[in-house]
């Protein structure tokens, strides 16, 4: 194989360059030729396509978001659509893919591979880490890190006005963020799609709390929740009784920013191993790190076997907070 094509796709995390750096350096340090592929998918269907130099990728360990730009594409999800982007691969020469994102970008490999048999290595890259395969993806430390900071403003606040937060985290299906962020912001509740918590539970622990003397509450909620995202519970939860509701969505804010030193380390550490198991002919793969141990698993695994919820987390947050 003499070049390899490099992607960011799906919702960018941060990370996502210092894995690029990290990717373009290792492959041109054994001999092979580099191209970026702009836009993710959608690029690749376009041929937007750039030569990546040593410099290429200087100055952007630091940098959240993905220089190469990411987005979800539709056409992806059709044969058809896959079947152009081949022919814009071979076109250009690019005999093996790198591609950094989430599960979404990971079944796009997945097709690519067994539609077109083009190699392909993953390297897991979402905020959510709801991927099976290793223990962190790239830039949820970093999402945690950012929430956390946003619901230790938040307390200062729910404090001071003696109020009951509702913060909502992202994460879509998964509640690894709203786990995270809960136990080490010392949240009150922490609600999560892995575990249902009703109303009617959900008020009656926050008054027993005030009972007990608690002046102010945080509740952590992660997007999927199954009750429903902060304003509505806050809406709820205020209906039931005399608490103070409030509601803060996070949003966005959680995926921009500077990379944490724990990802850029593990964005260098999967960006290199996913180049490592492309050049000795391995594919249909994703390269993680689990125990502190770079591993390969296959790429239908990565999705079709679920990531264990830190279930005694969740009971010690739960506990320490009553
Ligand atoms: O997958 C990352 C993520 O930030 C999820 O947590 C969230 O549900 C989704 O992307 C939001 O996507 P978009 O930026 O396309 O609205």
């Amino acid at each position: 194989m003499e070049t390899i094509g490099v992607f960011t796709s799906g919702g960018d995390a941060p990370g996502m360059n210092a894995c690029l750096r990290a990717v373009v350096r290792s492959a041109l340090g054994e001999g092979k030729r580099v191209v970026g592929i702009r836009r993710g998918y959608t690029g690749m269907l376009a041929s937007e396509f750039e030569e990546m130099e040593h410099n290429s990728v200087s100055n952007i360990i630091q940098l959240g978001g993905t220089v190469l730009k990411t987005g979800r594409c539709k056409e992806f999800y059709h044969p058809q659509g896959r079947a152009l982007a081949a022919a814009s691969l071979r076109k250009a020469s690019i005999e093996g893919l790198v591609a950094i994102g989430g599960d979404g970008t990971l079944h796009g490999a997945h097709a690519l591979w067994q539609e077109h048999e083009i190699p392909v290595i993953g390297v897991p890259a979402t905020i959510d880490n709801d991927v099976y395969g290793t223990d962190a993806t790239i830039g949820f430390d970093t999402a945690v890190n950012t929430a956390l900071e946003a619901i230790d403003r938040i307390r200062d606040t729910a404090t001071s006005h003696e109020r009951l937060f509702f913060v909502e985290v992202m994460g879509r299906q998964a509640g690894f963020i709203a786990l995270a962020t809960g136990a080490a912001g010392g949240a009150e509740l922490i609600l999560v799609p892995e575990h249902l918590v009703e109303v009617r539970e959900i008020y009656d622990t926050i008054v027993s709390g005030v009972k007990r003397g608690k002046t102010s509450s945080i509740v952590v909620v992660a997007e999927g929740d199954e009750e429903g995202g902060a304003l509505e519970l806050a809406h709820e939860v205020s209906e039931l009784g005399s608490v103070e509701c409030r509601a803060t969505i996070l949003g966005h804010t959680q995926r921009g920013g500077r990379p944490t030193a724990q990802d850029r380390i593990l964005a260098s550490q999967l960006g290199a191993a996913a180049v490592e198991a492309l050049l000795a002919g391995d594919s249909d793969k994703m390269v993680g790190r689990i125990c502190d141990r770079i591993v390969r698993t296959s790429l239908p695994d990565t999705w079709e076997k679920k990531k264990p919820f830190d279930q005694k987390l969740y009971e010690l947050a739960a506990a320490l907070a009553s």
